[in-house]
């Protein structure tokens, strides 16, 4: 949220989920909404909704939800789905109940196969979203792949000429860098995100997938700390980080 814009208390909490602005008002008059510890009785008045007001704000006794335009990084489990309405388990319902009304909504940056586990970044903020996936930046994705059949050999040359036809496409590949870490794993280092490219990438060589992990985005790597099915927001470093080789 830019600095210095005023919106209602209301406004701005029916925005993160709290409840419709006649719920909010509901909490404000009960006293379940404080500043500085003091209750905020009239949810109709305008605040600056920046960060400095936010850490002053607690709801329920919580400190208040991020403002928008935020990012998160979730360490994405097996068997969950980047989609809102798929059937299934889905990543969102991994992240609190209330995020799920907020407005604007949270969405996936790109896409991980239901299959495929590790770093994935959230955000309900659109133009940093078509910033990280606009094939014009680039942004590296680095994955772990473990594989059903020793590399051959060839492959890092090859993925890394470029030129690769992709099975059912008529664009070749840029160029891809694979560091063997043993006979059957490797990183895998992608410039775009075409659909399944990593596992289409091996099955053009002849091998499949097994295990399909991204360890980062950009600059920023997974931390080790956080367990599949957790997430983290953000600060200011962090997302410069997904922008920095
Ligand atoms: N490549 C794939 O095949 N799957 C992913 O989820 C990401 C890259």
């Amino acid at each position: 949220m830019s600095a210095g814009k005023t919106v209602r208390l209301d406004r701005l909490l029916a925005n993160l989920g709290y409840g419709s602005r006649r719920e909010i008002q509901i909490l404000a008059r009960t006293g379940r909404i404080r500043l500085d510890g003091a209750p905020l009785r009239d949810a109709e008045q305008r605040v600056v909704a920046d960060d400095a007001f936010a850490a002053r704000l607690v709801v329920d006794g919580e400190p208040l939800d991020p403002l928008p335009g935020f990012m998160l990084m979730m360490n994405k489990p097996l068997g969950v789905t980047c989609s809102h309405k798929e059937a299934g388990p889905l990543v969102y319902r991994l992240l609190p109940d209330r995020w799920r009304l907020r407005e604007p909504a949270i969405s996936t940056v790109g896409r991980l196969d239901k299959e495929t586990s590790g770093l994935l970044l959230l955000t309900d903020d659109g133009t940093l979203l078509h910033k990280i996936i606009s094939p014009r930046r680039q942004i590296a994705k680095t994955y772990r792949a473990t594989l059903d059949r020793p590399l051959r050999g060839d492959e890092t040359a090859l993925f890394a000429a470029g030129g690769l036809m992709l099975e059912g496409e008529d664009k070749p590949l840029l160029p891809a860098r694979l560091e063997p870490l043993g006979a059957q794993e490797a990183l895998l280092t992608l410039v775009e995100g075409r659909y399944h490219q990593a596992r289409r990438m091996f099955a053009a060589v002849g091998n499949h997938v097994v295990a399909l992990h991204r360890i980062s985005v950009g600059g920023l790597a997974l931390p080790d700390d956080l367990a599949p099915g957790e997430f983290s927001v953000l600060d200011a470093e962090e997302i410069a980080r997904v922008f920095a080789e």
